[in-house]
């Protein structure tokens, strides 16, 4: 269904309708649910990242206890990254959109609550049994037996509750972002179930194991971002999107090409070449997609000048895009068979790898906490501890994608030359120095926003009148 420029402007800046819905259902809380749980454990996860980043200059650093040891902190931490932090706070933001644009009420408040605080505990456990020693080892699928399958069946009832949510919608048109969360929400399930139900052996279980790996960040967090970034910058410049038509363009290619990615994971890998070529021709073509988005922001941002100065969640939502336009574009050209060759066993991954979940994931993310703020809930949070998180969190994010980057190369160069990786260790030595710095100026800029989030509510609620204890009737804002 397509949407014209007038009737999305409808749908992105009509001013609040109140509608009635059931009584009970607290209009938002499993929003703020995913959403606060998300940003939790965003900080749980940084602090995990830093202690690794120390570690791999300094392992004397925490020895000596089995359960910090660097192989177990690493899958923690991505787990955290990709299931804690990434997936609870994008689906946080889908069940605040989803109402919006559908002009509905969430299915099920309390299912989407109730399962906010089971995939809490339950990640909290699967990751202690990493700790423990228990791994299954594959790379996204470490988190045992049942903590993965009980994951599995909370994103269907995830999906469930958004999608009957969608099915039931009163606005009939789609705006682009819903596009976005229904292409993750539709076909994760499967993806999840694949990569941690499958009985494959040897090379056809790494190429099962990054199909689903590849689609857990290209198609689920990252059609969860896009989806949130689409939905909040037309609302903070006040205009429509600049062309409907690029963003359709922009959807169904990025549908269309980023499943077929997985097998970029594996260049030169022992591989059927049919593998390598598709997923290299599949990545080289994420091209479109890429610049549909670059093309589509950019004119919508094209004279906002004024807004960007005084509003740090714009900011930050241009942070997140630049971010992703430049991961994915360094994305595509690292899947060159020939780059690949150099690159691979690099730093250079693990720098697009941060550029990607941290200058598009965190920016995104705290941008629509901050537009939550002011624009739902009416609160101005403190403009200067806005703008200290805004500049450490830039600061951050530059020192770690510029020193693995730099890192990177020099490891490839000697790669290239038959070195060995430890030949250059000593020359390396200050990037991954700069590494930990840049991560603990990030956890910094991150811990400042929390605090600025928590003065800001609570200062609220210190301040807002009180409401009957009885009144039962709920009012949900769709906008
Ligand atoms: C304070 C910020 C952070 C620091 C210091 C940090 C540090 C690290 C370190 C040291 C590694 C291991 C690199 C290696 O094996 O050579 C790593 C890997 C990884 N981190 Fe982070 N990290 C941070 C933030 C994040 C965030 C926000 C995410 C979001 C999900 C994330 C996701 C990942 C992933 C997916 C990997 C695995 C990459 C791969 O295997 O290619 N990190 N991180
Ligand atoms: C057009 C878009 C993109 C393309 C074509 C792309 C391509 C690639 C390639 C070729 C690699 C493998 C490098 C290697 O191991 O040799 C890779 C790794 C990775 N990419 Fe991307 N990327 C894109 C966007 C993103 C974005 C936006 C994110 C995060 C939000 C991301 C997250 C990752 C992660 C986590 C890995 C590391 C997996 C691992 O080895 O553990 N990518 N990407």
């Amino acid at each position: 269904m397509t949407v014209t420029k007038e009737s999305s402007q409808k749908i992105d800046s009509s001013p609040s309708l109140l509608t009635k819905i059931k009584p009970l259902a607290e209009p938002d809380s499993a929003a703020r649910t995913w959403l606060y749980s998300g940003i939790f454990w965003m900080l749980v996860m940084m602090l995990i990242g830093i202690v690794e980043a120390i570690k791999l200059f300094a392992p004397e650093f925490l020895q000596g206890v089995p359960a910090l040891a660097y192989g177990r902190l690493r899958p923690v931490h991505i787990n955290l990254g990709v299931f804690g932090f990434m997936s609870m706070g994008y689906v946080g933001a889908a069940f605040y959109m989803v109402p919006r644009l559908t002009q509905n009420h969430i299915f099920s408040e309390r299912l989407g609550s109730f399962t906010a605080w089971i995939w809490n505990f339950n990640l909290l456990s699967g990751c202690m049994a990493i700790l423990m020693g228990f791994s299954t080892g594959k790379e996204y699928e470490e988190i045992p037996f049942p903590f993965n399958m009980l994951i599995g069946l909370l994103v269907i009832a995830i999906a469930g509750n958004l999608f009957s949510t969608i099915s039931e919608r009163r606005e009939k048109r789609i705006y682009v972002s819903l596009w976005y969360i229904l292409l993750a929400i539709i076909p994760f399930p499967i993806y999840y179930t694949l990569g941690n139900a499958h009985n494959f052996r040897g090379i056809e279980d790494a190429i099962i194991n990054w199909f689903y790996s590849h689609n857990l960040f290209g198609i689920w967090l990252t059609a969860l971002g896009l989806a949130t970034i689409y939905y909040i910058v037309p609302k903070q410049v006040h205009k429509p999107l600049y062309s409907h038509t690029i963003s359709f363009v922009g959807f169904w290619t990025l549908a269309a090409f980023y499943p077929w990615n997985g097998g970029h994971h594996v260049i030169w890998g022992p591989v059927p070449m049919w593998v390598m070529s598709a997923s290299v021709t599949a990545s080289i073509a994420m091209i479109v997609p890429t610049v549909a988005t670059m093309v589509n922001f950019g004119g919508t941002a094209w004279g906002t000048w004024d807004v960007l100065k005084r509003d740090v969640s714009y900011r930050f939502s241009l942070l997140a895009y630049f971010c992703y336009v430049g991961a994915s574009l360094w994305g595509s050209i690292l899947a060159f068979m020939s780059l690949n060759a150099k690159l691979h066993f690099t730093n250079t991954t693990i720098a697009h790898v941060h550029l990607g979940f941290i200058g598009f994931g965190v920016s995104g993310l705290v941008a629509f906490i901050y537009f939550y703020l002011e624009r739902s809930l009416k609160l101005k949070y403190s403009q200067t501890l806005a703008e200290w998180h805004f500049w450490l969190t830039t600061i951050g994010i530059l020192g770690y994608t510029i020193s693995m980057g730099i890192n990177g190369w020099l490891e490839g160069t000697a790669w290239e030359a038959g070195m060995a990786a430890q030949a250059t260790m000593l020359d390396r030595y200050p990037y991954h120095v700069a590494r930990a710095i840049s991560g603990i100026v990030l956890l910094l800029g991150q811990f400042i926003f929390v605090a600025n989030v928590i003065k800001t509510v609570n200062y609220s609620e210190k301040s807002a009148p009180k409401q009957p204890k009885d009144s039962k009737t709920q009012e949900v804002a769709v906008q």
